[in-house]
Formats: C-alpha cells, sequence, structure tokens
C-alpha cells in the first residue's frame, strides 16, 4: 500500500486537537461537501504552495484528512474551507493544512545500506577533500527531516567516524514544512518503533531510555539547526548555501516533476563544488536533472555535483 493511503497516528490525533483558528463556535456534525470542480482548484492550490500533487484518484484522501478539520471549524464545505486557507493572510491555516497533508513516515538509520555509503565512504572522500585545503567546516542538509530521525542519525554517524570530530566546525540544517513534525523533532523523544532498525551500540550510547520512551542526548542534538522552510519557498531555499552533503529522501516522491525539478536546482545551487545528494532509494532523477553525476557506491549510489 501507498505510505499516502495511510495516516500515521499522531495525524489523527492532530485533527482532534482544540480548533484556535475560528470564529465559529458551533460545531457541524453532517460531511462536508467536496465536488470534482472544487477538488481541482484546491488541489491545485496545494501543488502550487507546497509542491505536493495530489491526482484525482486521491481526492478520497484530501476528503478523509480534512473532514474533522472542517468540521471543527463549522465549515459546510471544502470550497469555503479553500477559501478560508487562501485568503488568511497569517498563513496559520495553511500551516494546519500542511500538518495534516503532509506523510511524515520516518525512523533512525532508515536504509542502512545507504547510510554506510555516506558515513564509510562519501564522508571519508569529504573530509580528505578538506584535510588538503584545511577547511574544517562541513555542512549537511537534512531536508524534509519530519520528525527528526534522519538528522540524528546523521549526527550520531559523524561523531562516531570523523576520527577528530572535534576539530570541525559542524552544522546539520534540517528542516520542513510542518511545524508539527518539527516541534517533536525537537523534542527528541521516541518509541521503539522508530529505533527499530538502530544498531544496539548507538541506542545505549546517544539516548536515555525512560519506562518505554527513548530520549536523544543532548550531544547529538547539539550541531542541528531545525527551521520550518517550505521547499518550494525560493527565497528561503537560496539563502542555504556551502552545503557538503544533502539528503533529501522520500519527500519529493509526493511532487510534480515540475516541482521535482525547480527543487533540484535549488540543491544544486546549494552544494559547494564536489558535493554530495542522496535521494531516497526508490527515487532517481531520471528526467529531472541531468546536471549531477550518479556515482555507484559499494553500499549505494549517490549524486555528485561536479
Ligand atoms: C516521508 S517524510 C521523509 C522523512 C525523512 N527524510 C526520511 O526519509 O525518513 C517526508 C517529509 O517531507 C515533508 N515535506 C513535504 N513537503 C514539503 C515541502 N514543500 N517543504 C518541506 N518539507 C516538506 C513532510 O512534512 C514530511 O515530514
Amino acid at each position: 500500500m501507498a505510505v499516502l493511503d495511510t495516516m500515521p497516528k499522531r495525524k489523527q490525533a492532530s485533527m482532534t486537537k482544540p480548533v484556535s483558528m475560528t470564529s465559529v463556535s458551533a460545531v457541524s456534525t453532517s460531511d462536508p461537501e467536496l465536488n470534482r470542480d472544487d477538488f481541482i482548484v484546491f488541489r491545485d492550490f496545494i501543488h502550487e504552495k507546497s509542491g505536493m500533487y495530489f491526482p484525482e484518484t486521491k481526492m478520497y484522501l484530501i476528503k478523509n484528512r480534512l473532514a474533522n478539520r472542517i468540521k471543527e471549524l463549522g465549515i459546510k464545505n471544502y470550497k469555503d474551507y479553500f477559501y478560508m486557507v487562501k485568503y488568511d493572510s497569517g498563513m496559520k491555516e495553511f500551516n494546519v493544512l500542511m500538518n495534516l497533508l503532509t506523510t511524515n513516515e520516518t525512523s533512525f538509520f532508515r536504509n542502512v545500506p545507504q547510510l554506510q555509503a555516506f558515513s564509510d565512504e562519501v564522508l571519508h572522500m569529504v573530509i580528505a577533500e578538506k584535510k588538503k585545503v584545511a577547511n574544517r567546516n562541513l555542512r549537511i542538509w537534512s531536508a524534509g527531516c519530519s520528525t527528526g530521525e534522519e538528522p540524528y542519525t546523521l549526527s550520531m554517524l559523524l561523531m562516531e567516524k570523523i576520527p577528530d570530530y572535534a576539530s570541525y566546525n559542524i552544522e546539520i540544517v534540517a528542516n520542513d514544512i510542518s511545524e508539527n513534525v518539527l516541534q517533536a523533532a525537537r523534542k527528541g523523544i521516541y518509541h521503539e518503533l522508530s529505533l527499530r532498525t538502530t544498531p544496539k551500540f548507538y541506542k545505549e550510547k546517544y539516548f536515555t531510555k525512560t519506562g518505554s520512551v527513548y530520549k536523544i542526548n543532548d550531544i547529538v542534538k547539539k550541531k542541528i539547526r531545525f527551521s520550518q522552510i517550505n521547499m518550494t519557498d525560493s527565497l528561503k531555499m537560496s539563502l542555504i548555501k556551502n552545503v557538503d552533503i544533502i539528503f533529501c529522501r522520500n519527500v519529493t516522491i509526493y511532487f510534480s516533476d515540475e516541482v521535482k525539478r525547480k527543487i533540484t536546482k535549488f540543491f544544486y545551487n546549494g552544494l559547494v563544488k564536489g558535493g554530495y545528494y542522496f535521494i531516497g532509494h526508490s527515487e532517481s532523477l531520471h528526467g529531472i536533472s541531468k546536471a549531477f553525476k550518479l556515482l555507484y557506491l559499494k553500499n549505494g549510489l549517490v549524486y555528485k555535483k561536479e
């Protein structure tokens, strides 16, 4: 089943949270209506503003994910909700919409071979180049970081794999469009399920377990800068520069090719010459960009800016 078809439990929970934006106190009990024409207009707006593209076959998904919110607001149909989102100058309701529509599935040490390609091969090459020119700055970007498992994994690997780690000026830029997931990322508290592929060594060294929950230790958090960035935002995206390695995994699978092309250009411009770009193992830049060179490493594939 496609990831988009399943709604994570925390998303269901967020739909029952108190409403902050409504001026309507009554809660409508009947199901709001969504016809095809309204869906198309709403869908195109979501695409333009977030990059996420919902084909007509996913109309039910928009309906399901937004129904409770619309009822909470006391609004009768999706069209009125759409106008509310569109004309909310503070973007508050747009942020709520993004919290509800994004798919945030992630885990620590997701796709171990790819992470080995990062820590045992790419990192080694990057550090060797930096040593030649006495450059001690290292910047990594986790784009679409969800609840933080990816940037925290990268942070732990850097600590373990860079021999003179303390002598480097390291920064991990981690961003997402959804404020809800960023809040969870900053807290850094996880259940066993998120750590299902985490080696015992890392669990014991970098987490503090209390009851059934794991809290990430402060030392892992130290180098990470979490911030809300919508990847379709040209201005914010163009401000992230001099990045050595980018991870953007399992994010653009929900985007149209047109948006993928736009975002890939931002990543290309954000990378230093000789920088590396990891995408999800089921993704490809075929038909999206010819700017990168595809390298076949021992443990996996990576794109390089030559
Ligand atoms: C499936 S998660 C992937 C998390 C992690 N990269 C991984 O592979 O485990 C996709 C994330 O992309 C975020 N996302 C979707 N559209 C975005 C956009 N336009 N800008 C920034 N983040 C976005 C979602 O909020 C979600 O947290």
